[in-house]
């Protein structure tokens, strides 16, 4: 297998909170070179939409900053000293941690989005805030495909990237079970090195990952480099009672340092989360 990609070689990466060059070797060697040095056969199951790889996205190109714990920590609203995902993901490897919350991930109402009505109140939500479909969609850290699916449903051609593969396996286990399976694909990468063609979506989607990340500011530019020049940046962030997570000024905050206009969209309706809740949560568009 070569081991180079798009000119950073394995031995080279950080042994970041990302993937691991055990991970990404599994992840390359999955992929037979038919999309150029990334090229992956990461095709959904009975479907015909692989993720729409760019030849020169790497999967990691260069160290990113990784402080890990410390940073964590510093994150205002995080929460480190309680039992809450940021502190496991600082104690331990983040995939593996995301590898165990995938098999009961789509319990909760608003993961899952098994109840009808909660599956509809996010549907209605997305296209209130989406171009109207067809388009092309980053879900970025889309889970077990979730949204990817919601959208997919819709008309939308849909890639998902994961760092998890549980997340992913599950991913595609449902859209090869669901009619619009054909229009979405997922890929095994870090979501701060998507490897995406840049420049090339009409929407980057990112529910409930950015907080998660090391560097949110930095990851975030990333993100926006997906997007066509008319591309629309969706966040669906939340500080929550854990208190892990970014406010909804922090994600503003964020957007326009960017150098991006910032719409909020406050999102308290019970009809969301399946149940009733007094934490912040949000939608920030930037169009
Ligand atoms: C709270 S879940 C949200 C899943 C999905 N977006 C949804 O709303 O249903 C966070 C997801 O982000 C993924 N994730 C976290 N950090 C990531 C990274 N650096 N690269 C790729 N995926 C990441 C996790 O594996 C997990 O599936």
């Amino acid at each position: 297998m070569d081991s180079e990609l798009a000119g950073a070689r394995l031995e080279d990466q950080p042994a970041a909170t990302g993937v691991g060059a055990g991970e990404l070797e599994d992840v390359a060697e999955e992929r037979p070179g038919s999309l150029g040095v990334l090229g992956v056969d990461e095709r959904v199951q009975g479907g015909d939409h692989a993720p729409r790889l760019g030849a020169d996205a790497p999967v990691v190109t260069a160290p990113r900053p990784s402080p890990g714990f410390d940073a964590l920590a510093r994150l205002p609203g995080s929460h480190v000293g309680g039992q809450c995902l940021a502190v496991l993901m600082a104690a331990r490897d983040p995939i593996e941690v995301w590898d165990d919350e995938a098999a009961t991930f789509d319990e909760a109402a608003d993961h899952g989005l098994r109840d009808p009505a909660v599956r509809a109140a996010w549907r209605e939500l997305l296209l209130g805030l989406l171009p109207a479909p067809p388009g092309h969609v980053a879900d970025l850290g889309c889970g077990t495909g979730t949204l990817s699916l919601l959208l997919a449903e819709q008309g939308y051609a849909v890639d998902g990237v994961d760092f998890s593969r549980a997340m992913v396996q599950r991913a595609r286990a449902k859209a090869a079970a669901d009619t619009a399976g054909a229009r979405v694909g997922f890929v095994v990468a870090d979501a701060a090195y998507p490897p995406l063609i840049r420049g090339s979506y009409d929407v980057v989607l990112s529910r409930h990952v950015l907080w998660a990340m090391d560097d949110p500011a930095w990851v975030l530019g990333r993100w926006i480099d997906l997007l066509a020049p008319d591309g629309v940046l969706v966040l669906v962030e939340g500080s929550w009672s854990t208190g892990a997570g970014l406010t909804a000024q922090q994600t503003v905050d964020m957007v326009e340092r960017a150098g991006r206009r910032a719409e909020l969209r406050m999102l308290p309706e019970a009809a969301y989360w399946g149940r009733e809740v007094s934490d912040e949560r949000y939608a920030v568009v930037s169009r």
